[in-house]
């Protein structure tokens, strides 16, 4: 039998040149997913050993060479070569030269294009099962957090601008939403993800009686892929994952950039500890909040690898084309940056301390109980564009007197709303009355806040 350093270039009559070589390799970057190849290739040849194509005996010496290579590797005592190209071929070739002849019979009825599909699907599969566990804990601590200020007062924002009076704890709230449909999108996307690819081979199928239903149970794939075409080809799973992963890191910015808003002397809402912040190399009385600004820039970066995915897959015709070695740096990166920028949040979310004061002074600009005394108008009988209409001459008689509306006097408020405004009307003036009003599911109020925690905490 003749010799063939690489393993495939039986065909061929002259090496790889040495640029092409490096040019076509991925095992700088696809070395990571050794573990999951071994438990695949171990899982396709025990399947083999099932089904009768190799024999008990050698199943059980080409496990156990796949076991040591594992070891080898996790002790850092493996030699990658960048001429076996990648992950699948550094470690056939460590088996043949570890067990000898029998592990030439690893790679009967597979490829590296359903091994590699398979190998991915395993990683993207754990990931995801972390990524759900740390989202988990982010949400708790949101929940904790929310539960402290369901009665902490701020002023609620459209446009930037004072809108109306919510509780501190509505807002945390808001977050938690955004991330709890996160959460959800990613445990959804994980059923698309949990499908075994292998069987497909290079893209045919197999001549081979596999017993593909055997590989699957072995792997803890809930499902086998119909078409091995589409099985070896497609990395749509990879790109819902990244979408999902974008979506999370849009919400993780918009949080961080109210952070970093919050956090500046100008608004000065929120105190974050010393140990989340960094200092200026020039300016010694800089304390910045590097953390959120970080995750806010990293969002960018994940959206890239989304986008550079979904070129990657444009217009491939079937079947497996070697662009799509090009699915590992975005989806590994998009996976860590997500990891790190939850992780992150997870640590600073408990350290969030509201300014209490500042945020309630903060409400006392802005005549941000307008709509409130429009509501009141409405509810002794004035038709809401009406009563829009004459808040909106209220306030612009307060401008110009300078006056918050609360400092009206009923006097100056009848020459406005007429015989529709009576002495009960400051209590819809009030900064906590305006909140306690909205205590309808979905509300702002302290009361459907604490409602809205219980329910959330029965959800998680
Ligand atoms: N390193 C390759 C990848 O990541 C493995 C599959 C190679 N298949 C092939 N037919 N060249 O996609």
């Amino acid at each position: 039998m003749s010799k063939d350093p690489n393993l495939i270039r039986g065909r061929f009559t002259e090496a790889t040149d040495a640029f092409v070589e490096a040019f076509t390799a991925s095992v700088t970057f696809d070395q990571r997913l050794y573990r999951h190849d071994i438990r695949g290739s171990i899982a396709h040849c025990r399947m083999l050993g099932h089904v009768g194509v190799v024999e008990a005996s050698e199943v059980e010496r080409i496990v156990a060479g796949l076991q040591q290579i594992h070891k080898e590797i996790d002790d850092g005592d493996f030699d990658w070569s960048v001429g076996f190209e990648d992950v699948h071929m550094n470690i056939e070739h460590r088996l043949i030269e570890a067990i000898g002849e029998v592990g030439k019979k690893l790679h009967t009825g597979r490829s590296r294009n359903d091994q590699v599909a398979t190998d991915m699907r395993l990683y993207l599969r754990e990931e995801i099962d972390v990524l759900l566990y740390v989202e988990t804990d982010l949400l708790k601590v949101l929940l904790d957090l929310a539960e402290q200020h369901t009665g902490t007062i701020m002023p609620g924002f459209t446009h930037l601008q004072a809108a109306q009076p919510v509780t501190f704890g509505h807002h945390v709230l808001a977050w938690f939403e955004m991330l709890s449909r996160d959460r959800d999108r990613l445990g959804d996307c994980r059923k698309r993800v949990n499908v075994l690819p292998l069987g497909s081979a290079a893209l045919a199928g197999t001549t081979f009686p596999i017993d593909r239903e055997f590989v699957a149970a072995e792997l803890g794939f809930d499902a086998i892929s119909t078409n091995s075409l589409d099985a070896v080809s497609d990395r749509d799973f990879a790109i819902e994952f990244c979408s999902c992963a974008a979506m999370t890191m849009m919400h993780l910015s918009r949080w961080c950039e109210e952070l970093v808003l919050w956090t500046s002397q100008r608004f000065d809402f929120v105190t974050l500890p010393d140990r989340f912040c960094t200092g200026s190399s020039i300016m010694p009385q800089k304390k910045n909040p590097d953390v959120p600004e970080l995750i806010r820039g990293k969002s960018g970066r994940v959206f890239g690898q989304l986008v550079a995915l979904l070129t990657l897959m444009k217009s491939q015709p079937l079947a497996y084309n070697k662009d799509n070695q090009e699915d590992k740096e975005p989806l590994f990166d998009a996976v860590d940056t997500l990891r790190d920028c939850l992780t992150a949040m997870v640590g600073l979310v408990p350290n969030i301390e509201p300014n209490v004061d500042t945020m309630r002074a903060a409400t006392l600009d802005g005549y941000i109980t307008a709509t409130d005394l429009a509501d009141y108008l409405v509810r002794n009988s004035v038709p809401f564009r009406d009563a829009h209409r004459i808040v909106g001459q209220v306030v612009g008689y307060a401008i110009e007197h300078d006056k918050p509306l609360d400092a009206l006097t009923l006097e100056e408020l009848q020459a406005f709303g007429g015989d529709a405004i009576h002495e009960n009307v400051f209590r819809s003036l009030s900064i906590e009355g305006s909140v306690a009003a909205r205590h309808h599911l979905g509300g702002t109020a302290p009361a459907a806040v604490i409602q809205a925690i219980a329910a959330a905490r029965r959800r998680l």
